[in-house]
Order: C-alpha cells, then sequence, then structure tokens
C-alpha cells in the first residue's frame, strides 16, 4: 500500500516507516520538525535499503497537504503528527488543542476530500484515565483525561468514532500504545528530546552519559511490590509492528478498532533502573523524590485483543528495551565527539 504517514520523522513514526518499508509498503512521511531531525529520514532510507518521499509540511497547512494527495494515490494514512509532552499541554493548553485537533480535522477533511478512507491513529493509554481498574480493557470506559494532551486523545478517538458513525466508508484503527521505548537495534534511531527529559527512559538514558547527575524517582511509597510507579514498557520496534498489522486489519475490515499496544506486564521504576545498569555496564545515580502530581501508581494492559484480532504480540523483555536504547544513545555520544 501506499501509506501516508504523519510524524514519520519522529520516535515511534521513524520505526514505523522502517517496518512499513520492510513489509513491501511504500512510504510518503509529513512532518514539520518541530519535535523531529531531517536526518532521521536518511537513516529511515538506510535500515530499511528503500527510499521514501518526503514533505517538510505542517499537517495544518491544507493547501500543502493537499498537494500531498494530489501528487500521490494515498490509500492510508498513520497518523502520528502532534505535540505529546504532558507537562508542557497543562501550562499550554491551547497550542496542544491547535496541534493536536485542528492538525486532525484538517488532514481528516483533506483525506476526505480525496476519497482516502483509511487511518491508524496513535492513541494513549492515557484515554483510560485514573479511575478504570487494571488491568486496561478496550471495553472500559475512556471519557476522563488528566490533562489537556489526555483530553486530544479521548477527543480524536470521539471525533473518529463520530466520522465513521456518519460515514461507514471509513475504516479506523486507534492504538492505545502503553509505554514505548528502546530504539532501532541499528542504532541508527530512536528517541532523542530536547533538554531535560520528562520520561523516565530519556532520563535514565542521560544519567547513563553523565549529563544528568541521577535520576528522581517520583515516590516509592505506591501499593507496588517496591513502592515505585509500575507501567507496561513496550519496546518501539515491537510497537512499529503492530501498526502494520493494524493496518492489513483495516484494509479488511470497516469501523472502528480500539486495540491495545502494550506487553501485558508491568515494570516498576527501580526495575527498569536496574536493567538499564546491566545495559550500560555500570551503577546510576538515584534519589527518591516526593509522587509526580498527576501520576497512576501502576497500569498495564490487557492484549487479548491485540493477539487474537491482529495476531499481534510483543516479543522483546526488557533487558532488550534498555540495550537497545543504550546503544543508541552511545552511538549518538560518539557522533557528536
Ligand atoms: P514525536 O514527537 O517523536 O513524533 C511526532 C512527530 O510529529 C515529530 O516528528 C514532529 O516533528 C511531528 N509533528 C508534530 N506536529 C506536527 C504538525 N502539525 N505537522 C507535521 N508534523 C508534526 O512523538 P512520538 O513519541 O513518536 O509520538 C507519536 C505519536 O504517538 C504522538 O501522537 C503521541 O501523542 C503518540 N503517543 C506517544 C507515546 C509516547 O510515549 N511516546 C505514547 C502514547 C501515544
Ligand atoms: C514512567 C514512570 C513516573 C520520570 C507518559 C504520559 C503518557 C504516555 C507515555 C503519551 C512513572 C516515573 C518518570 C522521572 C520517575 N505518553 N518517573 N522519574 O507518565 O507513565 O506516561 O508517557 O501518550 O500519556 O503520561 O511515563 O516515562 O513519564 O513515567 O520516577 O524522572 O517513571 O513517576 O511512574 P508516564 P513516564
Amino acid at each position: 500500500m501506499n501509506v501516508l504517514v504523519t510524524g514519520g520523522a519522529g520516535f515511534i513514526g521513524s520505526h514505523t516507516c522502517v517496518e512499513l518499508l520492510e513489509n513491501g509498503h511504500d512510504v510518503i512521511i509529513v512532518d514539520n520538525f518541530s519535535n523531529s531531525k531531517q536526518i532521521c529520514v536518511e537513516r529511515i532510507e538506510q535500515i530499511a535499503g528503500k527510499k521514501v518521499q518526503l514533505y517538510s509540511i505542517d499537517i495544518r497547512d491544507r493547501a500543502a497537504l493537499s498537494r500531498v494527495f494530489e501528487e500521490n494515490s494515498v490509500d492510508c494514512v498513520i497518523h502520528f503528527a502532534g505535540y505529546k509532552a504532558v507537562g508542557e499541554s497543562v501550562k499550554l493548553p491551547l497550542k496542544y488543542y491547535q496541534n493536536n485537533i485542528t492538525g486532525t480535522i484538517t488532514l481528516l477533511e483533506v483525506m476526505e476530500q480525496y476519497g482516502c478512507r483509511m487511518m491508524v491513529f496513535s492513541s494513549s493509554a492515557t484515554v483510560y484515565g485514573p479511575e478504570n481498574p487494571i488491568p486496561y480493557v478496550e471495553t472500559m470506559k475512556t471519557n476522563e483525561a488528566t490533562n489537556p494532551y489526555g483530553w486530544t486523545k479521548v477527543m480524536i478517538e470521539q471525533i473518529l468514532r463520530d466520522l465513521s458513525a456518519a460515514q461507514p466508508a471509513w475504516s479506523i484503527a486507534l492504538l492505545r500504545y502503553f509505554n514505548p521505548i528502546g530504539a532501532h537495534p541499528s542504532g541508527l534511531i530512536g528517541e532523542d528530546p530536547q533538554g531535560i527529559p520528562n520520561n523516565l527512559v530519556p532520563y535514565i538514558a542521560k544519567v547513563a552519559t553523565g549529563e544528568l547527575e541521577s535520576l528522581g524517582v517520583f515516590g516509592n511509597d505506591y501499593d507496588t511490590p517496591d513502592g515505585t510507579g509500575v507501567r507496561d514498557y513496550i519496546h518501539v520496534v515491537d510497537l512499529a509492528a503492530g501498526h502494520v498489522k493494524a493496518l492489513d486489519y483495516a484494509a479488511r475490515h470497516k469501523g472502528v478498532l480500539e486495540v491495545n499496544l502494550g506487553t501485558g506486564r508491568g515494570s516498576s521504576v527501580l526495575e527498569i533502573l536496574h536493567a538499564y545498569e546491566r545495559a550500560c555496564g555500570h551503577e546510576l545515580a538515584y534519589q527518591i523524590k516526593p509522587r509526580r502530581a498527576g501520576d497512576l501508581p501502576a497500569f498495564y494492559a490487557d492484549t487479548t485483543k491485540a493477539k487474537e484480532l491482529l495476531g499481534w504480540e510483543a516479543r522483546f523483555t526488557i533487558e532488550e528495551m534498555c540495550r537497545d536504547s543504550w546503544n543508541f544513545v552511545k552511538r549518538q555520544m560518539e557522533e557528536a565527539e
């Protein structure tokens, strides 16, 4: 298929592009590089041994986006483009609603105009909100986010369900990611946030390189085995493979599919820290800090639906996720020297 990937130069998008190319699809990337670098596109091509088409545009630029559809026969869109920093979204809600919601609506209108009615959307476990019991199952209520970023995911899911109800010709997959970490085993692409990272593994990586002194562990008094927060960390390459399976499914089914992409296993902050120590070969300093506002004690996925409907299951272990993250980070560091 001819797949248009919005945000294809980003962390999850770049790994998905590799997976798409390796599975015989053609890829058109649309990215404004607000949170990624152009070199990533060359790296995707290097890994897959195949070219992609790149449009350096903003998805809110309707005229530019229309040209992409004018110049290509797009079968499906995988929609990653958007902002994702929870803390920033609390301070700058309009920035998030503007990019994530307006961007998606513009994209959907242009798709509709060109008769392209298949979308795979990057949703998030955050749509399960603070009240649902764990593990999270797709049938649970998803109408209570805890921050503007999370609300954009809840709202976009609803927009897509409404669109499908009104226009049954649409095929839509809402993929609810848990906590993606790791990097491509080649070490060529991975997660490379600007500034001080908000997320756990990018922060640990900077402690491992010596850029940051020690990890602040946000709370050790949760009702979890070691008192620290528990999450369902998933290797980004597994996640990328889930997109190819979801695409195959969407090509065969109309309507909306909601599906969790996680491993079904929870790991604590300290478990991840210790796995990273084994990956980088030295101890990493940490300090216990107060709980972070808005954090839940623990959540992980029920993965039954993904197995049954997509025939997809995560394969990589926590050790492999940390090994591949470190391999990428080390390589970046060496290249910068
Ligand atoms: P990322 O920031 O690395 O990738 C997003 C990409 O979209 C970037 O390359 C950015 O430059 C581009 N972009 C942003 N706004 C754009 C616009 N208006 N026009 C064109 N390009 C634009 O993020 P990621 O971690 O790869 O996440 C991808 C998607 O998955 C996001 O929608 C995110 O909300 C969702 N998601 C991420 C996580 C996670 O933990 N990383 C978890 C759940 C869901
Ligand atoms: C993981 C665990 C922290 C940093 C976020 C978004 C979510 C999704 C994924 C997009 C928690 C602890 C973290 C640190 C720590 N994104 N931690 N010290 O919060 O589960 O999910 O990213 O949809 O919507 O909310 O991920 O990596 O920030 O935190 O102790 O410096 O690590 O308390 O238990 P989170 P995270």
